[in-house]
């Protein structure tokens, strides 16, 4: 894709994404917080379909993974032994002699500055960790981090686990929550941000068997891309040199998505050996061994999959904003603008059914449209709209990915029945009011 189409596609997005209330800019009254975002009314209802989806498929689908949600602030002592407090967990900082922006030198494709092609000093070596106190007194026994990643309040819980649920290997542990890393150049979007959320899954095992578990996770974890509609030639599985591998990494292979801005990574897959159990084992004093049936004692081995919901919402979206020159065929009040469909998969949309009294200025409608609305809203995400044309309340409705749109019409009043619209073929269908929980239930878990 040419440059300025790529610009002109994430420029859509977010000027898109803001209007119709999915992400805006943090803090924006005050002119913006740099790398941080929030999620609007919209946003928020596809991002927790999206964290429900992968802890359904994570957690209810897989008999041998449990879950957790563990704290943000932890023990410094974990951040000793995890290795993030050193060299491991640090950028290499560059900074332009003329202007004085900062870079990672990971990500310069040459040695000038890309903002006014400046001299660049030697790179330094910058940690990501997001220092703060803990209690009234800010000295150095105070000191803690926001946690990086999520898997280390997994680790630090594997005995517990391991003895409550009375597990045994191999088992896994799954945890969605917030992280935050002090990113040197956040961009792109919510690409890469300081405050993020993790959806991570720890796969304990016997050390024999890693190799194996390492590919049949990466399977599962390209196919769940897939199954929520990410075509396949926009995926990729990227493996990681060996020396550019993290600190803690035996191997790691990226899932990339075919971004406006080019190939990215979305998730890691990692085999981390038994760095981690061992690490905290050294540093706690704890054993986190494991004795398996025969007797043999040994540190596992984990097998991480490592996911961003941020990310996962990003690809999604760049996956269904679709623009239709002239607008689609069907409608009342056809125009000829550009129409915005967001094809999503109905199961992550931000709302599942538009219910639309095809009138506004007649009673019995709107009062029988209102009786649907209250009486589908107690099991799906429901919207009721009843301004403007109904070709407009329909645009509106494909614009921010509503699967079916129900209109309330004079029919209506005498057969006591609707019509129920498909976002993705416009095909309309008759459907009995008594019949409507049922049909829709049927179409949005087939
Ligand atoms: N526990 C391993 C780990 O954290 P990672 O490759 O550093 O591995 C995993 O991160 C995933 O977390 C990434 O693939 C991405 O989806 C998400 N992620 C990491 N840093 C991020 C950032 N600054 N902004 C948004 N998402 C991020």
């Amino acid at each position: 894709m040419a440059k300025k189409e790529e610009n002109n596609l994430l420029n859509k997005l977010v000027s898109f994404t803001k209007r119709r209330g999915f992400v805006f800019q943090s803090s924006e009254i005050y002119g913006g917080f740099s790398s941080c975002y929030d999620f609007g009314p919209l946003g928020v209802e596809l991002k927790n379909n999206i964290k429900k989806e992968w802890w359904k498929k994570m957690t209810r689908m897989h008999d041998n993974i449990v879950g957790i949600d563990a704290s943000v602030l932890m023990s410094p002592k974990v951040w000793e032994a995890s290795g993030h407090l050193t060299a491991g967990f640090a950028d290499e900082l560059v900074e332009c002699k003329k202007c004085h922006h900062r870079f990672r030198k990971d990500l310069l494709e040459k040695n000038k500055c890309p903002d006014c092609g400046g001299e660049l000093t030697n790179p330094k070596k910058f940690n990501l960790m997001l220092k703060t106190f803990v209690g009234p007194v800010e000295d150095d026994s105070a000191i803690t981090y926001l946690r990086p990643e999520t898997c280390q309040g997994i680790y630090v819980n594997f005995k517990n686990v391991l003895q409550s649920m009375r597990a045994k290997l191999p088992f896994g542990i799954a945890q969605i929550g917030k992280s935050f890393r002090n990113e040197i150049t956040p961009k792109d979007f919510i690409f890469r941000t300081r405050e993020f959320e993790q959806m991570e899954m720890q796969w304990f095992c016997d050390p024999k068997d890693a190799d194996k578990f390492f590919e049949y996770w990466l399977e599962e974890r390209m196919n769940w891309y897939i199954k929520l509609g990410i075509k396949k030639e926009n995926l990729r599985a990227k493996e990681t040199e060996k020396n550019e591998l993290a600190h803690y990494a035996k191997r790691a292979v990226d899932i990339e998505y075919k971004f406006p801005f080019g190939w990215k990574e979305i998730e890691g897959v990692h085999n981390r050996g038994e760095w981690d159990l061992l690490n905290h084992s050294k540093h706690s004093g704890q054993d986190l061994s494991y004795t398996n049936d025969e007797g043999k004692k040994f540190t596992p081995y984990i097998i991480e999959t490592s996911a961003g919901a941020d990310r996962a919402l990003f690809t999604l979206l760049c996956e269904g904003f679709k623009e239709i020159e002239g607008g689609r065929t069907e409608t009342t009040d056809s125009t000829k603008e550009v129409e915005t469909v967001l094809d999503i998969n109905k199961k992550l949309a931000p709302v599942k059914i538009a219910v639309l009294p095809l009138v506004k200025n007649k009673e019995e409608i709107t009062k029988t449209a209102k009786e649907i609305f209250d009486m589908l809203k107690v099991h799906f995400d429901c919207q009721y709209d009843e301004s403007g044309s109904i070709g407009r309340r329909y645009r509106r409705q494909d614009e921010i990915g509503t699967p079916y749109c129900i209109t309330v019409d004079f029919e209506t009043l005498d057969n006591k029945d609707v019509t129920l619209r498909d976002r993705d073929t416009m095909k309309q269908e008759r459907v009995k009011i008594s019949e409507l929980g049922g049909k829709i239930f049927n179409l949005l878990t087939s």
